[in-house]
């Protein structure tokens, strides 16, 4: 689990004085002192960050303590830098503010340190990517360049920043740097040429000595010892911790990664190698024999090689180094320049073409790290600027860096104090005024346009005739005398005639942070900064172009008399351009203390840093943070930040932002004292109010985020879970479908089996029965066969028996008979044989009678046989007749249907397979197979013949129905009618035979027709006196017939339709017809038309269908007859048609016969 910290936690001390009780300077630094030894060399003043140098490196910058930092609230953990770059750089990246990191402090505080932490902490927490990484790079390694070129030992610092630095690094709205910009100010140049005891000249002199190698150093006509060269102090030349070899590869090595080409770090190590030659080149005096004191070089060798380097020809800056001429406007004056000014126009050389080729390089390192897109750019600026300075000999320099210095402490009091306190009267907080020393009065006696030091400088340089420094401290005493922070001996201000601290060449300013003694001397020289012209025309004219790049004032084209501007003025207006710059962003203030002189850890030299913390303000700082509060926030946003801390505000809040934080700050309890309600902000006193609020909105958000997860989880569950029910619900009903499909089938077959047996059973049970019943019906005839047999045997029997009975009866009686017969007979014949023939025919009579009644009794017991027999059969019969009803009559039916079915299918089948064609004249129909069938096979091929025909006419196009519909009009009105009419069958209605409107010739006719042409032919007129014909063209329209010569298309006639009574047609194969015309009609005038045309089949049709259509008048009425009559003029003419022998080919031939009669004989057609 993550370990919750907070500044709070675990302090040595107080982590921020703001927290300091009791508030005192003494528990101030004691406090500092106690942190210091701990290793804890951050230490907060509300939001300001105060470092101490440990001059010893600490485990506090790792990568993981940039994880540690980043994305936590500046109250959360122990001070660190790296909390205030989080700060900011959140502050950019979500809030869209640009923001200024101001690092001050005095020299080797751990300024440039300090930058180089907050850069490179920002590069680790911004994106990644091999563009942005790419970016960061550059941006990183521009540092070592500039340091190698602006930085030196100093005794303050063997690393001090010998120049002010701020840079701009530019963000895109994700918070990834897209570049930078450097701005540099004010290089220490007069170091170029000398440094002060202890001091070293510039990094990178000493690093292109001992760290180039031998070639390159050849090349640039260099040795590799310090001491050749005069520029380069000895007794420092070497320090200690500091590699210059290794260095100078950083440095080559950072040029290539920021984007200098070689021949551009050629060309720098040749400027810096012409700088140390320059500084080897030595003047002899020589006196003239007109008594002018003149210079020589002593040894030229230097001035060559440099000239060699430069590609400058020797004799011109030799003599530039001799003479020096001035242009007035119309005249130029040349002075030969003694030892003292030649030495004076070498080192200024030398200083301006050092801190010019530095100007250069901040500018060629910006063309490359500058931002390449143009979309707005989020800024954050790292201002890393010389601190304040207070040496034993203050000069031009020290004035100039103390003045910014007073600059950047006024935004600091402006933008911190004036403004807190502003605030809280603005806000109506109540507020207990804090009185603080505002140094605004100081920055005006500096840059006051009238009578500040600077303008005072610049207007005693610019005067004509004789300036000194001395002149110029005769100003400043008799202009700023009644300053109050100006103090000199020579002042008008009678208290500091005494004051032997003061020396006479001297002024003393008391600035904000102490006071400073500053000598004027070199105040005039500095200021003017003056390169002597033939110097710079001199480098114009070198064959190297960074050199003649450098020196533009040079070329002679350019000749500019007016003077270049002063370095105080060009630096008060950079400071200017400066603090408005800064004046827009959001300050971020990290105030870099030095603790001991010795540049050595673990010393806490109490005094030091006493003064520092007095002349930075820091107590006055901690006093207005404690009398006001460390934290304010408009209420919108405080709601929305913390509304999840109480139930009544979260998650909306419908009154006023205000109200609503009321009602918070009242549900978290928060003593009352703790917090103060402004006008639209709501002011907390403590930052551990504040940190309470932030880590209960911590917590809160821990819940948040859980509640989150937990509503997302159950959302994710629940799809989830929803899906699978959906799925299982698909699954299981496809499963129980399936199932019941299976069930089903189960039961199904189960069902027929049991039916089955159920059936059979039943079925069997049945058939036991009707077999019982059969036996019974058998059994019953059997028996009554056999009962019947047996009564037929037995009465057979008895009537046998009766028989035999009879028959012995007969027999006994006829022996008994004859017996007596015999008896009597022999009696009668004893008695009387008389008596013996009427006893003979006696028994004769008997036997005869007993013999017939056996007979008869024979005959009767046969017959009642026949019955038995008889009776038996029809009780088969009947039995028989009574299974039927019950078994065979059933099965008989469904056999039958069965088998009408299966007829039925094979029928439709079979029918199916060999239907005709799709044709309406295609006759076939397959042969029906069976008889019954034979009026549904017969409706069947109706119907589809019926459907065929539908079909086909359904395929029908507009114009091919309306040609049917034409040719079936035809038909209705030729059929049978006219002998033409079977030949025109075959010919297709074309209608526009003469193609009217594509002819060009009939396009003049075409026109004289307003109506659509239904027809265009050539017909023949006959005329009416001779019978003989005239070619013409024939047009039908829907309105008129119009008749027009074939030749030139002219109308000859135009018969109105109305007009047109009857057409008179022969029945034969001719192609006359008779235009009747309506009596007393215009048309009518010459009598009606008799034409004749092989399309007449056609002409008449589309004539009638004219007038079927037509609303108008009746219908045209079709005559077909041989005989009709027409009226030619006045007279009625008789045409006949004749059937004529087949002369003179086919034709038909016409002749008017008489008055009366024409006629057209028509050959006979075979
Ligand atoms: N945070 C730090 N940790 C370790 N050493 C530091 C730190 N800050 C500064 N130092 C040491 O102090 C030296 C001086 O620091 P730095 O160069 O930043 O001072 P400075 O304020 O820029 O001075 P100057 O105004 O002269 O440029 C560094 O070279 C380094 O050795
Ligand atoms: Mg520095």
């Amino acid at each position: 689990m993550e370990v919750k910290t907070s500044l709070l936690d675990n302090m040595i001390g107080v982590g921020d004085m703001v927290l300091l009780e009791p508030l005192s300077e003494d528990s101030f630094l004691e406090n500092l002192k106690k942190r210091f030894d701990h290793s804890e060399i951050y230490t907060y003043i509300g939001s300001v960050v105060i470092s101490m140098n440990p001059y010893r490196s600490l485990p506090i910058y790792t990568p993981d303590k940039v994880e540690e930092y980043r994305n936590r609230n500046f109250y959360e953990l122990s001070p660190h830098i790296y909390a205030l770059a989080d700060e900011a750089y959140r502050s950019l990246r979500d809030q869209d503010k640009d923001q200024c990191i101001l690092i001050t402090g005095e020299s080797g505080a751990g300024k440039t340190e300090a930058s180089k932490l907050v850069m490179s902490y920002v590069a680790a927490v911004c994106g990644k990517g091999q563009e942005v990484n790419k970016v960061k790079e550059q941006l990183l390694q521009s540092n070592p360049v500039l340091e190698a070129f602006g930085n030196a030992k100093t005794v303050r610092n063997d690393n001090s920043s010998r120049f002010g630095k701020y840079m701009d690094i530019e963000f895109d709205f994700k918070g990834d740097p897209l570049g930078g910009v450097i701005s540099n100010y004010l290089l220490e140049k007069s170091r170029v040429v000398k440094q002060p005891r202890g001091e070293r000249n510039f990094h990178v002199f000493y690093q292109l000595l001992s760290g180039a190698s031998d070639d390159t150093l050849k090349k640039l006509r260099l040795h590799r010892d310090v001491s050749k060269y005069n520029y380069l102090s000895l007794d420092s030349a070497v320090v200690s911790g500091l590699d210059d070899a290794a260095n100078f590869r950083t440095v080559r090595n950072a040029m290539q990664i920021v984007g200098f080409m070689e021949d551009e770090v050629q060309s720098v190590l040749q400027l810096v190698a012409a700088v140390l030659k320059l500084g080897n080149i030595e003047f002899k005096p020589e006196s003239r024999c007109n008594g002018t004191d003149e210079s020589r070089i002593k040894d030229k060798n230097d001035l060559k090689e440099m000239c060699e380097l430069l590609g400058i020809e020797q004799s011109v800056l030799e003599r530039a180094f001799s003479y020096r001429t001035v242009e007035a406007k119309l005249e130029k004056v040349s002075t030969t320049l003694n030892v003292a000014q030649a030495y004076y126009a070498r080192d200024a050389l030398a200083k301006n073409l050092y801190s010019r080729l530095f100007t250069w390089l901040v500018t060629r390192i910006n063309e490359s790290i500058k931002a390449q897109t143009k979309t707005r750019h989020k800024v954050m600026g790292v201002l890393d600027i010389y601190g304040f300075e207070i040496f034993e000999d203050n000069s031009f320099e020290q004035f100039i860096i103390n003045y910014c210095n007073e600059k950047l402490q006024q935004i600091f009091i402006e933008l911190t104090l004036r403004e807190e306190q502003e605030e809280y009267v603005r806000e109506g907080i109540e507020w207990t005024n804090i009185e603080y020393f505002n140094n605004a009065v100081i920055c005006d006696l500096i840059e006051n346009n009238k009578n500040g030091i600077l303008a005072m400088l610049d207007e005693e340089c610019l005067r004509p005739g004789t300036v000194t420094d001395e002149t110029f401290l005769d100003k400043l005493n008799t202009v700023c005398a009644e300053h109050q922070h100006f103090e000199s001996r020579l002042s008008k201000n009678s208290k500091f005639l005494t004051d032997h601290s003061l020396p006479h060449n001297c002024f003393r300013i008391q600035h904000y942070a102490g006071k400073v003694l500053y000598r004027v001397e070199g105040f005039m020289d500095k200021n003017n900064d003056l390169l002597y012209r033939d110097l710079s025309q001199a480098m114009y004219k070198a064959n190297h172009s960074l050199i003649k790049q450098l020196f533009p004032e040079g070329n002679p084209a350019k000749v500019n008399l007016k003077r270049p501007p002063t370095a105080g003025f060009q630096f008060r207006a950079s400071v200017s351009t400066l603090m408005k710059n800064l004046q827009t962003k959001n300050p971020n203030y990290i105030r870099c203390i030095k603790p001991n002189d010795k540049k050595a850890p673990h010393i806490f030299t109490e005094s030091l840093i006493r003064h520092q913390v007095r002349y930075l303000g820091l107590m006055e700082n901690v006093r207005v943070r404690r009398a006001g509060y460390a934290f304010r926030q408009t209420y919108e946003p405080c709601l929305e930040r913390y509304k999840m801390l109480c139930k009544r505000t979260w998650p909306h809040w419908r009154g006023r932002a205000r109200e609503g934080v009321e009602v918070l700050m009242a549900d978290l309890q928060v003593p009352a004292e703790e917090f103060s309600y402004g006008r639209s902000k709501i002011f907390i006193r403590n930052p551990r109010t504040l940190f309470f609020l932030e880590e209960r909105r911590r917590q809160c958000l821990q819940d948040l985020a859980t509640l989150i997860q937990k509503i997302y989880r159950g959302w994710k569950c629940r799809s989830h879970f929803l899906l699978l029910k959906k799925s299982q619900i698909v699954v299981a009903a496809w499963y129980r479908r399936y199932a019941q499909q299976k069930k089903y089938q189960r039961i199904k077959s189960a069902t027929t089996v049991v039916q089955s047996y159920a059936r059979g059973w039943q079925a069997r049970k049945l058939l036991r029965e009707l077999k019982y019943q059969k036996r019974c019906e058998e059994a019953a005839t059997t028996i009554a066969a056999y009962w019947h047999g047996t009564q037929a045997r037995m009465e057979l029997r008895r009537l046998k028996q009766e028989a035999r009975s009879k028959h012995a009866v007969t027999v006994i009686w006829a022996y008994w008979q004859g017996t007596k017969a015999r008896r009597e007979l022999r009696q009668l014949k004893e008695e009387a044989r008389n008596k013996h023939a009427v006893s003979v025919i006696w028994a004769g009579w008997q036997g005869t009678k007993a013999r017939r009644e056996l007979r008869r009794l024979k005959e009767e017991a046969r017959r009642k046989h026949a019955v038995a027999v008889i009776w038996a059969y029809w009780q088969g019969l009947k039995v028989r007749r009574e299974y039927r009803k019950f078994f065979r009559a059933h099965a008989g039916k469904k056999i039958y249907d069965f088998t009408i079915q299966r007829i039925m299918q094979k029928y439709f089948l079979g029918l199916r397979n060999n239907l005709p064609s799709m044709s309406p004249i295609d006759k076939n129909w397959p042969a029906r197979t069976y008889l019954f069938l034979d009026g549904a096979h017969a409706e069947l091929r109706r119907i589809f013949h019926l459907w065929r025909c539908k079909k086909y006419r359904s395929q029908f196009t507009e114009e091919r129905k309306a040609v049917y519909e034409e040719k079936l009009e035809a038909s209705e009105i030729f059929k049978d009618k006219k002998a033409l009419y079977p030949s025109s069958v075959s010919q297709p209605f074309k209608g526009d035979y003469l193609e009217i409107s594509k002819n060009p010739k009939y396009q003049k006719l075409n026109n004289a027709v307003d109506e659509k042409v239904l027809l265009a032919d050539v017909v023949n007129k006959i005329n009416r006196a001779n019978g003989k014909g005239t070619a013409r063209i024939f047009l039908p329209t829907k309105k008129s017939v119009v008749l027009a010569d074939q030749k030139t298309g002219q109308v000859k006639a135009s018969v109105p339709l109305p007009d047109l009574t009857s057409v008179s047609v022969s029945t034969q194969s001719d192609g006359f017809f008779a235009l009747k015309l309506k009596e007393g009609s215009a048309s009518a005038v010459k009598g009606d038309f008799l034409l004749s045309s092989e399309h007449l089949i056609e002409i008449i049709t589309k004539l009638h269908r004219i007038g079927a259509t037509a609303t108008d008048r009746e219908q045209l009425s079709i005559d077909i007859s041989d005989e009709f009559l027409v009226q030619f003029k006045q007279d009625k003419v008789c045409v006949k048609f004749v059937q004529g022998a087949p002369k003179n080919g086919n034709s038909v031939s016409c002749k008017r016969k008489n008055n009366r009669l024409l006629e057209v004989s028509v050959p006979a057609t075979a």
